[in-house]
C-alpha cells in the first residue's frame, strides 16, 4: 500500500506552506532552547546552564546561605518582593498606600503577589472591576517621595520625576525575591539551619502555568510534524523509533516537571526526554521537508511489490 498521499506532490503553494511551517517549528524550538538557558542558567547562583539549576527550579537545592542570597538578588523567583514587604500590613509605606483607598491597596497588592509583570503594570481592574492600574497607584500614593527629581526618598527613585513611574526603576523593588527577610514559607520548604538554605523549587501556581501552556501547546505541533512523518513512509524499523519517540518524550518530560518536586532524580529523565524529543523532532523536520521538495515516490507501507509507473 501506498502512503494515502505523496508530500512531493503537493502544489507549489502547499510546499511553500509546509516549508514554512516546518522551519517555523524548527527555529521555534531553538529560540526555546535559547529562552530556557536565559532563564535557567542564573537558578544556582552560578552561569551556566547545569543539572543544578533545573534542580533548584523543579527540586529545590541546598546551597550556602551566600549563594542563596545572591540568588534572591539575581533573580525575582521567590515569592516576596521589597514592595510587597513594605506595604503589607505592619509595612512602614502601608499608611501611603491607604490613602488611596481599598481600590488602590487591591491592585497593588494583586499586581505584586503575581509577579510585578510588565504587562500588566498598566492594567485596570487587575482583582476588581474598576481597580485602577498599579502604575496610577504608585503615580499617585508613592511618586511624591519616590522619584529620582529631589523626592524625599530619591534613592529609592519609581520614576525619573514626580509625574511618571517607570517599570524598570519600579522593578527594582516590585520584583520577587527582592525582599529583605527571605520568604522561605512561602515555597514550602523552610530555610535550613547552619547558614545553608534552600533555593527553590519555583512556585506551585508557576509550575502549574508552564505546565499548562506546553502542555496544551506542544503536543499540537508534534503531532502535526508526526503526522506529515508518517506520510514520508511505513512506521516500521529506525522511522517507527523516530515517529513514535517525540509524543512519548513529552509525557516522560512532562511528568518529570512534577515528580521532581518530590523524586531528585527525575532531573535527568527530564533532560534524557528533551534530548530525545530534540533529535527526534530534528529528524523529523528534515526527513518530510526533504520529501516535500524530492520526487522521489515515498516507499510503501506494506511489502507488495511497488507497481512499475
Ligand atoms: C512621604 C514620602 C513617602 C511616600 C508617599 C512613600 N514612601 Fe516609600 N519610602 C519613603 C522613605 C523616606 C523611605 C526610606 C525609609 C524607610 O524605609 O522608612 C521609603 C522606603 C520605601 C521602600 C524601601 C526602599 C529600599 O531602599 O529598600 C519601598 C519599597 C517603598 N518605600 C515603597 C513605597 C510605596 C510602594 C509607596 C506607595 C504606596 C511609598 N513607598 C510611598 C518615603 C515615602
Amino acid at each position: 500500500m501506498r502512503p494515502p498521499f505523496q508530500l512531493g506532490s503537493l502544489p507549489l503553494a502547499g510546499k511553500i506552506i509546509l516549508t514554512a511551517f516546518l522551519a517555523l517549528i524548527g527555529f521555534g524550538y531553538l529560540a526555546a532552547l535559547g529562552n530556557l538557558y536565559q532563564r535557567h542558567q542564573l537558578a544556582d547562583g552560578r552561569s551556566g546552564l547545569s543539572f543544578d539549576d533545573l534542580r533548584a527550579v523543579f527540586h529545590g537545592l541546598n546551597v550556602a546561605a551566600s549563594v542563596a542570597d545572591d540568588v534572591a538578588a539575581a533573580r525575582p523567583r521567590a515569592p516576596q518582593s521589597r514592595m510587597l514587604e513594605q506595604i503589607e500590613p505592619g509595612g512602614d509605606m502601608r499608611k501611603h498606600l491607604l490613602k488611596g483607598g481599598d481600590a488602590s491597596v487591591r491592585a497593588l497588592t494583586a499586581w505584586l503577589e503575581a509577579g510585578a509583570i510588565d504587562d500588566e503594570f498598566d492594567r485596570e481592574s487587575l482583582m476588581n472591576e474598576g481597580d485602577p492600574a498599579p502604575r496610577a497607584v504608585i503615580e499617585r500614593q508613592c511618586l511624591n517621595c519616590h522619584n529620582a527629581d529631589g523626592g524625599e526618598n530619591e534613592d529609592a527613585p519609581f520614576g525619573p520625576d514626580a509625574f511618571e513611574a517607570s517599570y524598570d526603576l519600579v522593578r527594582v523593588y516590585a520584583a520577587p525575591g527582592t525582599a529583605h527577610t527571605p520568604d522561605s514559607a512561602a515555597s514550602g520548604r523552610p530555610a535550613s539551619a547552619s547558614g545553608r538554605r534552600t533555593i527553590g523549587p519555583q512556585a506551585l501556581a508557576h509550575l502549574t502555568l508552564v505546565t499548562h501552556i506546553h502542555m496544551l501547546s506542544i503536543p499540537v505541533f508534534t503531532l502535526i510534524v508526526g503526522g506529515f512523518f508518517l506520510l514520508t513512509g511505513p512506521a516500521r524499523g529506525w522511522r517507527g523509533v523516530v515517529a513514535a519517540v517525540p509524543m512519548t518524550a513529552l509525557v516522560f518530560d512532562f511528568a518529570s516537571w512534577w515528580l521532581a518536586r518530590q523524586i531528585e532524580p527525575m532531573i535527568f529523565v527530564m533532560v534524557s526526554a528533551g534530548a530525545l524529543y530534540g533529535v527526534a523532532m530534528a529528524v523529523q523536520l528534515l526527513t518530510v521537508t526533504a520529501a516535500i521538495w524530492s520526487r522521489r515516490v515515498a516507499p510503501a507501507f506494506d511489502d507488495s511489490p511497488r507497481p512499475t509507473a
